[in-house]
């Protein structure tokens, strides 16, 4: 964080005003998941015990005490099932255990427990769309042939042509090639087609199947009663697929990666894509809210600070659509992708933060927001490549590389300006560092599938999922005991290992311990926004003031050329980047101040 107590006072300040009503009101709600900072865990890539080049359980128990130093109110990790591990655990073979890699239940059941005693919540990934092909379910389908129970808990259909020798239907899948793969039948015959809207190995459940519906009804419980505090709800619009599956033209988005094609859009005469956001999920996520509820009933015993949580990943637009998934008897939270996917551009900022609250506030549902994840360029690259570029898959050598300094300014003046929004905000692993993606890993190391079912056209996640760097003079830089990484650290990690950001001024990791302690003690998470007026157009600038009426907040994100005052009376509380010398906020800086 900027030393800001020995600026001098500032000159020129602009006239500025509030632009009338809040366009989001003050939340009395205390439930903890209106307005938490969650962090998520990749655990392949965070904390290495073992010293076998992938994280664990018991590196993450271990490291735990930095997230409550950091200042985060919870904990999402990433898949952790026995898993083949062929879309890095979202691939899963049994929903009830640990894949080895990562440790034993008992691993799990410790690190919940600490992070409890540490006052962390815990939320894990659910992944309901699909199981791994290694499954017991889809081995048995397998065994069992056409027509048997078996195969009707997953997509099995006989293939068209005359000899069953094409798909059922047109549909790709989303890591690029076809969504069917022919199975073999037990005579070395080629036999039916099963649905995959991912990877060959992750087969989609018919979830029309009463049996699939009770068996994640049982999983649900089965973590509950371990003691989880929510889920994050994988694919969550791609449950339930529309009868008949008929065919679709449109090509299939990688994760939303691409502006020419978006699995969500309407074709022009208003049809929706088949396999994705049906009416029918509803019904499912109702019913998981009535489990989740029964571990804190509502009444006069319901602790707001003991609910469980469920959250969508479910890329869906328009907003309006999305919060469906959020209604009051569904799901708590969704992750809000138009957010992440907003250009570097105040009037695109500003259009996101009020359709978002607008969406969400109809519905009741706290808004959330976040700028990386384990599937997305991080956002100190992404932010680093010229406004109105293409969200890349994955960045590679030979492809444009991101402008590196940048890339950092401007995801701590983005990360700053995403904290003071009042709701949920979602981090990624390695972002309080200022990690960039590793843009330029030798294509031979690269895991996700979407690499080789893209044809290479696609470089994929790999990027964003390289293992953490906690110390920079160590094997592994810190990750674990021995010198052995899944994929390999970019030599700019060791100077942003957090040994090397602990307790150092202007770090980004202490801006981003400021901006969280700063966060909880002004409240912001609760309060209400109104936008505030009177700078030039790529100025976003809005004041937010706490439930009690407390003191209020203004909060200023500079993205245009010139620097800007703060108007008369504001104090600087912390600002992303350096302040000019007469106390302006420079270019693609944020500031917070008491306003
Ligand atoms: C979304 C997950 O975030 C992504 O990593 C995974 O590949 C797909 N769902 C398929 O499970």
């Amino acid at each position: 964080m900027t030393d800001v107590s020995t600026l001098p006072s500032l000159t020129d300040a602009p006239a500025v005003t509030l632009a009338g009503a809040p366009v989001h009101t003050a939340d009395a709600d205390p439930a903890w998941w209106r307005h938490a900072v969650i962090y998520q865990i990749y655990p392949r890539s965070w904390a290495d015990a073992n010293g076998d080049g992938i994280g664990d359980l018991p590196g993450i128990t271990a490291r735990l005490p930095y997230l409550r130093d950091l200042g985060v109110d919870a904990i999402w990790l990433s898949p952790f099932y026995t898993s083949p591990q062929a879309d890095a655990g979202y691939d899963v073979a049994n929903y009830r255990d640990i894949d080895p890699l990562f440790g034993t239940l008992a691993d799990a059941d410790t690190m919940i427990a600490r992070a409890h005693e540490l006052g962390l919540k815990v939320i894990v990934d659910l992944v309901p769309n699909h199981s791994s092909d290694e499954h017991e379910w889809f081995q048995a389908a397998l065994a069992a042939g056409p027509g048997s129970p078996e195969r009707s808990r997953y997509l099995f259909r006989d293939g068209q042509g005359e000899h069953g020798e094409l798909p059922p239907n047109n549909w790709d899948s989303v890591f690029g090639g076809p969504a069917w793969t022919r199975t073999t039948n037990a005579d070395g015959t080629p036999g039916q087609w099963y649905l995959h809207l991912f990877d060959p190995k992750q087969p989609d459940f018919d979830w029309t199947h009463p049996e699939v519906r009770t068996e994640f009804e049982d999983i649900l419980r089965f973590w509950l009663d371990r003691g989880v505090d929510g889920f994050r709800v994988d694919v969550a619009h791609g449950l339930v697929k529309e009868d008949g599956l008929p065919d679709w033209a449109e090509a299939q988005a990688l994760l939303g990666n691409t502006d020419d094609a978006n699995p969500e859009a309407r074709t022009e005469d208003g049809a929706r894509a088949p396999m994705w956001d049906q009416d029918g999920v509803h019904e499912v996520y109702e019913q998981w809210r009535t489990i989740l509820t029964s571990y804190n009933p509502v009444g006069e015993q319901h602790d707001p600070q003991a609910d469980r949580i469920l959250c969508a990943e479910a890329w869906v637009t328009p907003q309006e659509r999305a919060v469906r998934y959020v209604r009051d008897t569904e799901m708590h939270q969704a992750f809000n992708f138009d957010y992440l996917q907003a250009a570097w551009l105040a009037p695109q900022i500003r259009e996101v933060v009020e359709s978002s609250f607008a969406a969400n506030d109809s519905v009741g549902a706290p808004t959330t927001w976040v700028l990386s994840n384990h599937d997305v360029v991080r956002h100190a690259s992404r932010l680093g490549l010229p406004v109105g570029t293409r969200r890349p898959n994955g960045i590679g050598i030979g492809d444009p590389q991101p402008d590196a300094d940048l890339g950092l300014q401007r995801a701590r003046a983005a990360t700053a300006l995403m904290l003071a929004l009042p709701g949920s905000s979602y981090l990624y692993q390695g972002e309080e560092l200022g990690l960039p993606d590793s843009t330029d890993m030798p294509d031979h190391h690269r895991q996700d599938p979407s690499w080789e079912r893209s044809g290479r056209t696609e470089r994929g996640r790999d990027g964003c999922r390289v293992p953490m760097p906690w110390v920079a003079d160590a094997p592994s830089l810190g990750f674990g005991p021995s010198d052995q990484t899944w994929l390999p650290q970019p030599a700019s990690y060791a100077a942003l290992a957090v040994d090397q950001q602990d307790g150092v001024e202007g770090s980004t990791l202490e801006l981003y311990r400021a901006l969280l302690t700063t966060r909880r003690d002004r409240a912001l998470g609760t309060g209400s926004l109104t936008w505030v007026e009177g700078w030039p157009e790529q100025v976003v600038a809005f004041a937010v003031t706490p439930s009690d009426g407390g003191e209020r907040t203004l909060v200023l994100a500079n993205l245009g050329e010139h620097p800007v005052a703060l108007p008369e009376g504001a104090q600087p509380l912390l600002s992303s980047g350096p302040l000019g010398p007469d106390g302006t906020v420079p270019t693609d800086t944020t500031v917070w101040a008491r306003w």
